[in-house]
């Protein structure tokens, strides 16, 4: 595992590189390229901190869209087109680049993520005012397994104001009535969810595979919104089929 920065459109964006595949890797928020880590030892690839995340540079961000376009222009300018796996809010970040700068995208993985990305009003409303207790019940929410709870509890602490930053993009990125008015992704795309997620429950994945004429789900028993962190080998094994086929 290699740490490695890109300048990309004037923000420095750093990224982790594993064995030399084009995938690259999108988190989720508040979240960096290290919940890659197993998913980038065993398939390779290269994962990314979105800007004002892990040691990427800051900017401003606005909307999902922002990201996409660092994105795009990361993936274009090291790769020229890459495989797009994207978690929650980096799954919303990865149909925006496909939206906008198709050119870029070879296929897509969209894990734990959905066409719209509500949350709710409590996460949003106390986040500021009771950081703590807002992030435990978050963290119970993306986490089937305990452990991870309160493995990654400090952390998101930290990282409140961040959280509450990418969660309201989240609340706000809002694809359903596109897709349903006839908006086509044309390239093979994955779906993975776990069994157990309340954040983007499993109905958001079938809706994707019910839109995206050439995609296939996979939905991972005993995992939560966190599924290629508490399931990496059922994660890895549809990945690697997926990239088998294309
Ligand atoms: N894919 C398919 N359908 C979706 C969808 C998606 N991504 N998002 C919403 N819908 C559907 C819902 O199933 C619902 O359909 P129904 O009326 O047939 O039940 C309808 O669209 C409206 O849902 P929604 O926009 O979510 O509004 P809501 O007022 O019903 O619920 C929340 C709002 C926040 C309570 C709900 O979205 C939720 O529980 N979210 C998950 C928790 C969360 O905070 N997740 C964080 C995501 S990063």
């Amino acid at each position: 595992m290699i740490r490695e920065d890109l300048l990309v459109e004037g923000v420095n964006i750093s990224y982790v590189r594993w064995k030399d595949v084009p995938i690259v890797y999108i988190h989720g928020s508040a979240c960096n390229a290290t919940v890659w880590v197993h998913q980038g030892e065993e398939v390779g690839g290269y994962a990314l901190d979105l800007p004002n995340h892990g040691m990427s540079g800051e900017v401003e961000i606005r909307k999902v869209e922002d990201y996409a376009y660092f994105v795009s222009a990361f993936v274009k300018k090291k790769l020229g087109k890459a495989v797009l796996v994207g978690h929650s809010l980096g799954g919303a970040v990865a149909q925006k680049v496909y939206e906008y700068y198709k050119n870029v995208v070879e296929a897509l993985i969209l894990v734990g993520t959905g066409a719209r990305l509500r949350v709710l009003p409590d996460f949003l409303n106390l986040l500021k005012e009771k950081p703590e207790e807002t992030i435990k019940k978050f963290l119970k929410y993306a986490f089937y397994r305990e452990e991870f709870t309160e493995k990654f509890l400090e952390v998101f602490i930290k990282r409140s104001l961040l959280l509450y930053k990418d969660l309201k993009l989240c609340d706000e990125f809002d694809m359903l009535e596109k897709y349903k008015s006839g908006f086509k992704i044309d390239v093979p795309t994955l779906l993975i969810v776990g069994k157990e997620d309340k954040l983007t429950p499993e109905k958001y994945s079938q809706f994707l595979k019910d839109h995206i004429p050439n995609s296939n789900l996979v939905v991972v028993e005993k995992a939560g919104h966190m599924v290629m962190i508490e399931r990496p080998k059922e994660v890895n094994d549809a990945i690697k089929e997926f990239l088998g086929s294309l």
